[in-house]
């Protein structure tokens, strides 16, 4: 059984130990190094409607909506040292965001699978972003179809760069210095139901450049009644007495915030998911992001305040942090990328 966690333990012991350094990690360890590929995936691997092509010869079509009114589901899976993480949750979260939007996945799970795979293999990537949606496709001709789903012809497309991070290995020793957002909340569930992962994304976006105005790194967002719902990219846990909150609703059901939850559990805490008021956010002992790019993002400061009395990451966050990684690392929640698919 795990041993409760007790902040103050690791409070006492001499030093804060550093975070592991992921990046870096992946920049300089044998296991994270690129497999050879065909020179023309160098700069990344795309599938496009029912093709796979270099990245950068890739394109949607312009008359898309899924371009040109973000009218389109999308999911994003990470690799690790050759293996996806998860990659059945993200199959699953992302069948019910098309279920949501009434889209229908052009792919069947096992296709996906094989797709997803072959883009990592043709770009020999250890370490990867993959990103897929699909799409409504383009407006029917007769006026009279463009009310019926089943009139369009939903498409898929995909991609895999290297492995991103939303915020570096220096940001997130540190810990990140984030805004409350004043001048956005985030859209509402009942405009657009952030559980499916769309691309309505321009209270993120905006709410990002108010951040910077404010001198600060990432932005937070409300409901508008007080409550935290999540981040761009990403969702927002609260740590204090031990105890750790994330929000129930008006947000993504983020796979790290699932995997975060389990973890969190193991070290002994005690785990809400529930309405997080602002308030308690700022009065926080510690507090963290997490997010499939990057895993768990520890946060410094909000609007100025730092958290916990002091700077850097608090004690729970980087046992958090270096966890994901090394469980990660270990292979669980792992799919081994067949790299001979190419
Ligand atoms: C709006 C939003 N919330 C939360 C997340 C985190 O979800 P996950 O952990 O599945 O990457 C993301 C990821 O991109 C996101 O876009």
């Amino acid at each position: 059984m795990a041993q409760p966690f007790v902040a103050e333990n690791l409070e006492t012991q001499p030093a804060a130990p550093a975070l592991l350094p992921v990046q870096d990690i992946m920049a300089t360890h044998p296991e994270h190094r690129r497999l050879p590929h065909d020179a023309a995936f160098g700069g990344g691997s795309a599938y496009v409607i029912d093709r796979f092509e270099p990245l950068d010869r890739a394109g949607v079509p312009i008359a898309d909506l899924g371009f040109n009114r973000g009218d389109a589901v999308y999911d994003v899976v990470s690799v690790s040292r050759g293996s996806f993480f998860r990659l059945d949750d993200h199959q699953r979260r992302f069948a019910a965001s098309c279920a949501r939007m009434r889209l229908t996945n052009p792919l069947a799970a096992e296709e996906e699978r094989a797709v997803l795979n072959r883009l990592v293999a043709l770009a020999g990537y250890r370490d990867a972003y993959i990103w897929w949606g699909v799409t409504r496709g383009t407006t029917p001709q007769r006026t009279a179809d463009r009310t019926d789903p089943s009139k369009f012809a939903n498409r898929y497309f995909a991609y895999a760069i290297p492995y991103i991070f939303i915020a570096n290995d220096e940001r997130r020793a540190r810990g990140a210095d984030a805004v409350v957002s004043r001048d956005y909340f985030r859209i509402p569930p009942s405009s657009v139901d952030p559980r499916a992962k769309n691309l309505n994304g321009l209270d993120f976006a905006m709410s990002l450049f108010e951040a910077g105005d404010r001198g600060a790194e990432w932005s937070l967002l409300t409901d508008g009644a007080g409550n935290l719902t999540e981040a761009p990219g990403s969702n927002i846990f609260v740590v204090r007495n031990g105890k750790v909150a994330t929000p129930e609703d008006w947000c993504l059901e983020g796979i790290t915030r699932m995997t975060a939850l389990e973890l969190v559990r193991e070290l002994g805490c005690e785990v809400e998911v529930r309405k997080v008021a602002v308030d308690e956010l700022m009065q926080a002992d510690e507090a963290f992001l997490t997010s499939s790019a990057g895993g768990v993002v520890p946060l410094n400061s909000v609007d100025g305040v730092v958290l916990g009395g002091g700077p850097g990451p608090g004690p729970l966050t980087r046992a958090l942090h270096d966890r994901y990684w090394q469980k990660r690392w270990e292979g669980w929640h792992g799919t081994p990328v067949d790299y001979t698919a190419v």
